[in-house]
């Protein structure tokens, strides 16, 4: 096979390269890229070379490749002074790779079981003096609502209750030293980089306090701050409170503005299409009545709902590309990509390909049911990433926006305050969310019927034939797995996931009575790297 290297887009300036017209909009040129040269092609900013991959196999080859080959560490360096140096992306790969196990746990099963009743509490606190009748900025709703919910969640009571506005101040500084003039200088004397750096020492300081507290006191926390605290490295040693603060900064970060942008555009879609939010509401009715509590169990089931999250993030990734730097020559198919490149996928762009999801800017979380799956082909449905690098916060985003929306539609209405065609992506941003002002009324619901809790076991909701299968196979992708361990909470006849997040499969062959279990495990691993052949 003869070794090509990526076709390149023409219009390049002088010294800006692409630059002007991938800055207008990042999206609609990388669409143009993709209709032009396919599913490779090359641009530039800059002096910089950039590959833009897009389409199934290309974000195969790129979720797939090793650190080694491509590195997204430097993507991350505009972040180092939020979340400090030696941590995560600005530490060595081994360390990097421990650090980031260690706050597995926090995303593992067990607590995420206590996350539900958490997340609609504070939802519930947001609106308690709403009344009747009124009228919200959206994203500037749900990005209050989710620093609540995930400072409750990971960095537990103190900052929730005790610092909850100092932390809001401390956070709004560390997020708005985020400028792109950090990845050429990220120290320049600049007010927002020193209020950020400022912001950055105080939040440490916080933090050496919480932990000289939680040392004297007899009862222990359960929450992410308090498993970082007890993590140790390979050899023994403890993470210091830079490292911690950093991890729970980092933490934060990653799903903050991540899921606000996605929430705010599930409750547009929903409002533009009456139809289908009035199935999702009766689901939820089903589910948990009127007024009934919101528990874990239930929000997993609510199916319809998680299609229009689905269908959502198909929409509006909020990350609309993603990044990483070739280190050794990356091959694909009979191309060459050579290590000083960087190398792009696009989610937004991937999720727009016509021949995978037909009418692809038609709002549709039906493609999800069984019999359509429009997202089976593997790597074609990327909001999250995939891969070993697939998001780990994936299931704590959608329980968290299942949960909010399971007490907002059923305690109010909603419309929209301006035209359907006002309310748009807004791409100046790094992550990308709904432009502001992005108004909506509420009107409080009437209560209505009593709760009609649907007691259906998730045996008889997810029916199986069992009488046509023999026997069945389990077949786990390592590469994906990044233990999670809700495999075991379903199955633990079959699975064994220790506390440094290492799978074992004790039966490959399984009995027969065990498929049920063996299926819901397949159904709810947050990475899909489990597969459930039958016979
Ligand atoms: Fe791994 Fe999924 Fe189980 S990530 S530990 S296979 S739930």
């Amino acid at each position: 096979m003869t070794e090509k290297v990526p076709p390149k887009m023409p219009g390049a300036l002088p010294l800006l390269g692409h630059m002007l017209q991938f800055g207008k909009n990042p999206f609609q040129y990388m669409m143009k890229l993709r209709e032009k040269l396919g599913e490779i092609g090359e641009f530039r900013m800059f002096h910089q070379e950039m590959v833009l991959m897009t389409g199934p196999e290309a974000n195969e080859a790129f979720f797939r490749a090793p650190d080694e080959q491509l590195d997204q560490s430097a993507a991350y360096k505009i972040m180092t002074p939020i979340f400090g140096k030696g941590v995560v992306f600005d530490a060595p790969q081994h360390k990097k790779d421990q650090q980031l196990k260690m706050l597995m746990p926090v995303l593992r099963d067990k607590p995420m079981r206590t996350y539900a009743q958490v997340i609609a509490g504070e939802v519930e606190e947001m609106t308690k003096d709403w009344g009747e009748v009124g009228e919200i900025d959206l994203l500037e709703f749900m990005k209050q609502l989710t620093i609540y919910t995930s400072s409750h969640c990971l960095l537990g009571h103190e900052f929730r209750y005790e610092l909850n506005e100092e932390f809001s101040r401390i956070y709004h500084d560390l997020e708005k030293g985020i400028n792109p003039l950090a990845f050429v200088f990220p120290y320049l004397p600049l007010p927002v980089f020193r209020r950020r750096d400022r912001a950055r020492v105080r939040i440490e300081e916080l933090v050496t306090e919480i932990i000289a507290k939680r040392a004297n006191k007899s009862e222990k926390s359960e929450d992410a701050f308090q498993m970082l605290i007890d993590a140790r490295y390979d050899d023994g040693s403890s993470l210091s409170a830079h490292e911690i603060t950093g991890m729970l900064v980092g933490a934060i970060f990653a799903g903050h503005h991540t899921t606000a942008g996605t929430a705010s555009w599930v409750l547009i879609e929903l409002s533009k299409r009456p139809d289908i939010l009035k199935s999702v509401i009766e689901e939820l009715e089903d589910l948990f009545g009127a007024d009934g509590e919101v528990t874990f169990q239930d929000l997993r089931q609510a199916n319809k709902l998680e299609n229009v999250i689905k269908e959502t993030l198909r929409l509006h990734p909020p990350l609309i590309f993603l990044i990483r730097k070739v280190m050794k020559d990356l091959k694909f198919k009979d191309y060459t990509i050579k290590a000083g490149k960087y190398v792009c996928t696009s989610p937004r762009v991937s999720h727009r390909i016509p021949e995978i999801f037909p009418n692809p800017e038609v709002f549709d979380p039906d493609r999800y049911n069984p019999d359509r799956q429009e997202d089976k082909i593997p790597f074609s449905w990327i909001a999250f990433g995939g891969g070993r690098h697939k998001c780990s916060g994936n299931a704590f985003a959608m329980l968290q926006i299942k949960a909010i929306f399971s007490f907002l539609l059923r305690n109010y209405t909603f419309e929209l305050v301006s035209q359907p065609e006002v309310y748009q992506d807004d791409f100046e941003q790094m992550v990308v969310q709904p432009k502001e002002p992005c108004l909506v009324r509420y009107r409080k619901r009437e209560a209505t019927a009593e709760k009609v809790a649907s007691q259906q076991s998730e045996a008889k909701t997810q029916p199986v034939s069992e009488q046509t299968i023999k026997s069945f196979q389990v077949r786990v992708d390592y590469d994906l797995c990044q233990g999670h361990a809700t495999c075991m909470t379903e199955a633990p006849e079959i699975f064994q996931v220790d506390d440094k997040g290492i799978l074992t499969v004790l039966q490959e062959n399984p009995p027969q009575e065990l498929l049920q279990k063996a299926k819901m495990a397949e159904k709810y691993c947050p990475t899909k790297a489990i597969k459930i052949e039958t016979k």
